[in-house]
């Protein structure tokens, strides 16, 4: 299962920022900056994160230069190679250090890795990618300490407005594809099953250990990732749906739908 995924992610890993970087894409940018404060109100200044899913690399970077400490890891060679690359040319190259692993085999060999961290944040949907919710709740009993918090951003079942765009277009398949039961994950035509997870998913997979302090949706208003590139041309727009966003995205009837969710979990013991 990972290799499928491995193999999948390896495949784009040379063209993943023409679409997926703050530069060329709006909604990117406005979400990985969320994802910044997010992490910067839960774990303190200069704390050690571990990042799963770390693809590229640009939020290793980029948190790096706001003075964390980072263990990018990735289960894709292509991605962790790009995240080298990246890392090297950036001003903060002895603040991350790169493992090649995924969640599962972090999990299972962490006490052998020697690695101790404050923190593990995972954004933009790796964790989609775990068939179980299981491998994460084992890893983060080994590497985080009481107190210590995860930031995820997961895509979860109901995105109101993807299925309004793919309804519009006449794709009703496309529109409930997040309801099925076997979901599919397509990466430029290389498909792997994979999961959509929620808050309530976490909630049970987790456990009482681990409380969830920040529930929150990413693409309410503000149209799916895939869509970003196009606002960059209608920046007012852009700026005046990410104030609506920020405004409705933390009621209770609307924070655990969207593109994406961030949950927020701290250690309780
Ligand atoms: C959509 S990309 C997100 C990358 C990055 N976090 C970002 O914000 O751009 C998903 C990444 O998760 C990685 N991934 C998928 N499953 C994983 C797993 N089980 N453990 C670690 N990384 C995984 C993929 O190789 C890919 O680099």
């Amino acid at each position: 299962m990972d290799s499928q995924v491995a193999t999948a992610f390896d495949a784009i890993s040379h063209r993943y920022d023409e679409a997926m970087s703050a530069a060329v894409n709006p909604v990117v940018a406005l979400v990985r900056e969320r994802v910044y404060r997010s992490i910067e109100r839960h774990c303190a200044a200069g704390s050690r994160l571990l990042e799963i899913g770390c693809g590229t690399g640009d939020d290793a970077v980029a948190l790096a230069g706001r003075g964390y400490r980072i263990v990018a890891s990735d289960v894709s060679a292509g991605m962790v190679e790009r995240t080298r690359a990246k890392v090297a040319a950036s001003r903060c190259a002895d603040a991350v250090q790169i493992v090649g692993k995924g969640v599962g085999a972090l999990a299972a060999e962490w006490p052998s890795l020697g690695l101790a961290v404050d923190g593990v944040f995972s954004n933009l949907a790796p964790l989609n990618c775990e068939l179980s919710l299981e491998p994460l709740r084992r890893l983060l009993e080994q590497a985080l300490p009481v107190g210590g918090c995860l930031v995820a951003v997961v895509l979860p079942r109901i995105c109101p407005l993807e299925i309004a765009i793919f309804i519009a277009r006449g794709q009703p398949g496309a529109a409930l594809r997040r309801f099925r039961r076997d979901p599919v994950a397509d990466v430029d035509g290389a498909r792997f099953p994979m999961r959509y997870y929620g808050a309530g998913d976490f909630d049970r997979a987790l456990g009482p250990a681990f409380l969830r302090v920040e529930t929150r949706s990413l693409g309410l208003v503000l149209p799916p990732l895939g869509f970003g590139a196009a606002l960059g041309r209608v920046p007012r727009v852009t700026r005046a749906l990410a104030l609506v966003e920020d405004g409705l995205s933390r009621l209770p009837a609307l924070r655990r739908m969207g593109d994406h969710v961030l949950l927020a979990y701290q250690r309780r013991w």
